[in-house]
This record gives C-alpha cells, structure tokens and sequence, in this order.
C-alpha cells in the first residue's frame, strides 16, 4: 500500500522501503472494562515490518538514503533505536558505530545489545559520565572510514520524524474505516520525542482532534514537551519545504511525568503491572517504553473514554541472546556495577 503521507506531498524527499503498512490495530476489550475505559485499541507498530518492525523502522526509512555509508549515532546498552539501526545500517551496505550507555540490566537489553552488537561497531561507556567519550570514539570511526553521518539520540531528526506523521495519517484511515473508533487520546511512549512530533504533526493534517499523551520513559532533558513542540516545529517546516499545506489545528500535547521511575530503562511496579496484564492479550510489552505507557493508561480513561496505546517496540530486535558475546559480559558488569541485584525481566 501506498503511504498516505506520500499522496500528501507534491515532491516527497527519497526514502527506502523498509517496512510493511499499515501496521494492524488491535482492540482489547477486556482491558478496556478493566481501566474504566469505552474503548481501548493498540496500534501494532511492533507488527510494521518482516524481519523487524516498531517506531524507529518508519524513522529509518526517511533517514537512512540522506546518510553517509558509516553512521555514527548513540543510546542504552539496551537500545532498540541502535538495534534497528545497526539492522537496516548493515542490511543497506552501511556501517554503524553506536556509542552505548549503561542502564539496568535485563534479558530485553542482553537481547537488543546482541542484535546491535551483531550489526554495527559498539563503544560500550562504562559509566553514563564516560558516555562523550564513547561518543567521540563512535563519531571519529565513522569519520575516518568515509562520508559518514551523525543521529542524534532516537533518531529524532525532521526527516525521520515523517514516519511518525505517516503512521498518525495511517490511523486516520483506520478510523475512517471503522476499524477503531476516534480515540480521545494516544496513548505513546516519549524518549527522544520522535515519534510524539510526529504523530502530533500527522494529526494536526489529518484533522483528528485527538489529544497525544505522551508518558515519559526517559530523562527529562531529552522527554520534554519543551523538545517535542520544537520537533513538531522542525518537521513541519521541512514538510511546507516539500509542498504540503497544512490546516490550522494543533492537536493538544499532555507529557506525562510520573511512570519513570528511577529513570531510563528502571522497571516500575506500574509497568511491571501493565506488561503482565498485556501478555495475557498476547502484546510483550518490554519494561521501557510501551509498558511504561500502558502503565498510565488506567489514568487517562475518566478524561479519555476512547483511549489508543501506541505499542512501539518489537521484541525481535531484543531476542534471547543465543551467544555469550565478550561484549555483552563486559556490559553486563558495568550495568550490574551501577545497579546491583536487577531483577531480570
Ligand atoms: C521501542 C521504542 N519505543 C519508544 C521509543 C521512544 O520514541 P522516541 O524516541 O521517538 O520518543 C523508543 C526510542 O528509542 C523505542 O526504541
């Protein structure tokens, strides 16, 4: 199928196919009943592709054919944004070098790190203080190999953001065609604030008067309205660049502070909750994005009766690691050396 946003533009930048759309939706009634909510339905990004799906697949699609052949970027040990980079990096005759910072251990980061790791060069930051130089290394290998290019955390570049628009116009139709009623509330997880933007810009074209929640799974700094709002900015001046017109309607945006935790990848007692009530749906919803997100959805359903939970993560980019990798062991020891006795998920 076509991508809406492609019919959108007069003249639409190159992109690579990488994914498969539009991703399902699906709804769960049973949970609906249980949080009080009318309806709740959950958009399949973890489904958008063949060999690996979720969130970043779309941004990548947009990025990868303005990068150079070596790309240097950054994230957690654990980090699906660098596991799908290193994927698609390698699997378009690219090369990835990946500055990663610790975060507490887990059989998802052992699984994202294996995958990145088995793709791309990492440079493992032993503590989060040592990350500039891991960057620096990262940044200079990449330099030195030929035309290289730098993403920033996420992926959250204008370009990148356009997957995000195009899944928001995605769901647009999805409504149109009765397959989920109009949500009240989008319910996404916010790190880098990529995909937020973006699907803020894409129901801002697509006219839906829906209000994007977008719950915290990362450090204020980078999850921030502040950062989100500039993005949407950004993305939608490269969009006027490309020819589209857009209506005066800007959807509400609500950050939702309170399921961090203790900060990045920290399992919560809510998101623990949430992702054992997801499982018995068939949904593996990792501790940190969507289950943090799923977390404020019992919350959200007084204000917003017909919610749509944004499931971003593909746990193929974070199988069981099949190989004891050195890597993986050293990174094992520094993230139990920050964080002793994690539980594992
Ligand atoms: C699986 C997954 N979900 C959600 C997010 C958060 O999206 P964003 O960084 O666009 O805010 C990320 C970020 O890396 C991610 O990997």
């Amino acid at each position: 199928m076509s991508l809406p946003l492609l019919a959108l533009l007069p003249d639409p930048p190159p992109r690579q196919v990488l994914g498969s759309y539009p991703s399902p939706v699906q709804p769960l009634p049973d949970l609906a009943r249980r949080i009080g909510a009318r309806s709740l339905s959950v958009k399949r990004e973890d489904l958008n592709g063949t060999t690996f799906g979720g969130n970043k697949l779309r941004a990548l699609e947009w990025l990868l054919p303005s990068a150079g052949r070596f790309i240097a970027s950054l994230g957690g040990y654990g980090s699906t944004w660098c596991a799908a980079l290193a994927t698609a990096a390698k699997a378009t005759g690219r090369e990835a070098h990946l500055a990663l910072f610790p975060q507490p251990w887990s059989d998802a980061v052992a699984g994202a790190l294996a995958t990145t790791a088995a793709h791309a060069e990492v440079y493992l930051a032993s503590t989060p203080g040592r990350l500039p130089l891991a960057i620096a290394r990262a940044w200079l290998a990449a330099r030195s190999a030929g035309a290289s290019t730098f993403f920033g955390p996420g992926g959250a570049e204008p370009l990148g953001i356009l997957g995000s628009v195009n899944a928001a116009l995605e769901l647009a139709q999805q409504v149109e065609a009765g397959e989920l009623p109009p949500p009240a509330a989008i319910v996404v997880p916010l790190g880098s604030g990529g995909t937020a933007a973006g699907l803020l810009l894409g129901c801002q074209i697509a006219r839906l008067p829906v209000t994007i929640c977008a719950v915290r799974v990362s450090s204020p700094w980078i999850a921030s309205e502040r950062r989100v709002r500039a993005l949407a900015t950004r993305a939608r001046r490269l969009l006027r660049r490309y020819g589209l017109v857009l209506p005066d309607l800007h959807p509400p945006l609500v950050v939702i502070k309170h399921h961090l935790g203790p900060g990045y990848g920290h399992p919560t007692p809510g998101a623990r909750a949430a992702s054992a009530l997801l499982a018995r749906e068939g949904i593996a919803a990792e501790f940190s994005y969507t289950a943090k997100s799923a977390a404020a959805l019992a919350d959200l359903a007084a204000s917003f009766p017909h919610l749509c939970l944004w499931h971003t993560f593909d746990p193929r980019l974070a199988p069981p690691p099949l190989v004891e990798l050195p890597r993986l062991h050293r990174a094992r020891t520094y993230a139990e050396s920050l964080w002793p006795l994690p539980k594992s998920t």
